[in-house]
């Protein structure tokens, strides 16, 4: 009674009504607030506070900018066999509940919406901005193996047609993963130390209409999870540009629950040189053995690696990529757990 009292309090007004609606569909700044809803920002900041303080919405901090929004809604596995929520989650459940309820049709709530398309097209052109400045010189890196569509196929084939409470996909880039990976879990996060890429995924995620994941910046090293919390580990075309790969995949076990998987995909030892000199690639590929070794060393099965050999014409000039993937696994069995989201 007292937890949902306390969030409906703080529900209980018409702006804080309006920003629980505008939080569920996207990630906010207060300033993108500020001008959606026109009102002032230390308004809209007192706003955000009450509903944070309820356990309505969250906050997180990504550079100099906080985001706004909803929590995520109770997973199935949190909710008990008489279909009861626990206190901790009844503000997760009641923030959703109320969103359901709104009058989609309403005036005030049409003048929202249409001023958040305007803010998610700003952000989805700044991220096409980069993109395109980026995009000649990572088509080059890419037309130097088999083609992505195929990657991501064996990616897929390697998994089977198991299901994942959560995955995580580090050094998330352009949230791709995210998006392949998309029937395969229920919660997906990916980290990435830079802002550019993270708008960049932002507005893929948003464009495809995806909702069950979202990125957050945080260094693989230090990644902001719980132990034993994640389902299912990626890493795409990541570890050759670390200076630790050893000491990242020991970070990425821990956050692994029991039974879990870490899926590695990189390139096989090459000595295609301007990778290391234009593209700053610390590593020129792995090979099967010293990949091998590290997952052994977190205490990791490993089955055998799948290699992705392209084939070499006589009109190519340069040199061709092996694209290898490995699989690690925990040795227990999967037991569900809590959310990252709750867990971060
Ligand atoms: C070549 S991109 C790969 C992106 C994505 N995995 C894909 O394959 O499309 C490598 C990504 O790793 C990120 N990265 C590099 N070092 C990192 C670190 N220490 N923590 C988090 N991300 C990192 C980079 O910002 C970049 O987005």
């Amino acid at each position: 009674m007292e937890h949902l009292i306390s969030g409906l309090r703080a529900a209980g007004e018409p702006t804080r009504l309006r920003l629980l609606n505008l939080l569920s569909k996207t990630e906010l700044t207060v300033s993108d607030l500020t001008h959606i809803l026109g009102q002032s920002q230390p308004r809209v900041s007192r706003h955000l506070k009450l509903l944070t303080e309820a356990g309505l919405v969250t906050r997180f901090r990504e550079g100099a900018w906080v985001f706004y929004k909803l929590v995520p809604p109770a997973r199935h596995d949190e909710v008990d066999h008489a279909g009861q929520t626990t206190p901790v989650l009844a503000p997760r459940a009641l923030a959703w509940s109320l969103v359901q309820l709104m009058p989609q049709n309403d005036i005030t709530v049409l003048r929202d919406l249409d001023r958040l398309e305007a803010v998610k097209q700003k952000r989805a052109a700044t991220a096409a901005a980069y993109f395109a400045r980026n995009a000649e010189q990572w088509g080059r890196i890419r037309s130097l193996y088999i083609t992505e569509a195929e990657v991501e196929s064996a990616m897929l084939d390697l998994l089977g047609s198991d299901k994942f409470g959560t995955l995580l996909d580090i050094g998330t880039g352009t949230g791709r993963v995210l998006q392949v990976m998309s029937e395969h879990f229920e919660e997906g996060v990916g980290v990435d130390l830079s802002h550019e890429m993270l708008g960049v995924a932002r507005a893929n995620l948003e464009s495809a209409g995806q909702t069950n994941a979202y990125v957050r910046f945080a260094d693989l090293y230090a990644l902001p999870f719980e132990n034993a919390s994640v389902d299912l580990v990626t890493i795409h075309h990541v570890l050759h540009f670390l200076e630790e790969p050893a000491m990242a995949l020991q970070e990425a076990a821990r956050v692994l629950r029991p039974g879990g998987r870490i899926m590695i995909v990189d390139f096989a030892p090459h000595d295609v040189e301007f990778l290391r000199d234009e593209h700053a690639h610390r590593r020129l590929g792995f090979d099967d053995q010293e990949v091998t070794g590290w997952l052994n060393d977190c205490g990791l099965e490993v089955q055998a690696p799948r290699h992705l050999i392209p084939t070499k014409t006589t009109a190519d000039s340069e040199q061709k990529l092996t694209v290898t993937l490995w699989l690690g696994q925990q040795k227990a069995p999967v037991q569900r757990q809590r959310s990252l989201e709750t867990a971060s």
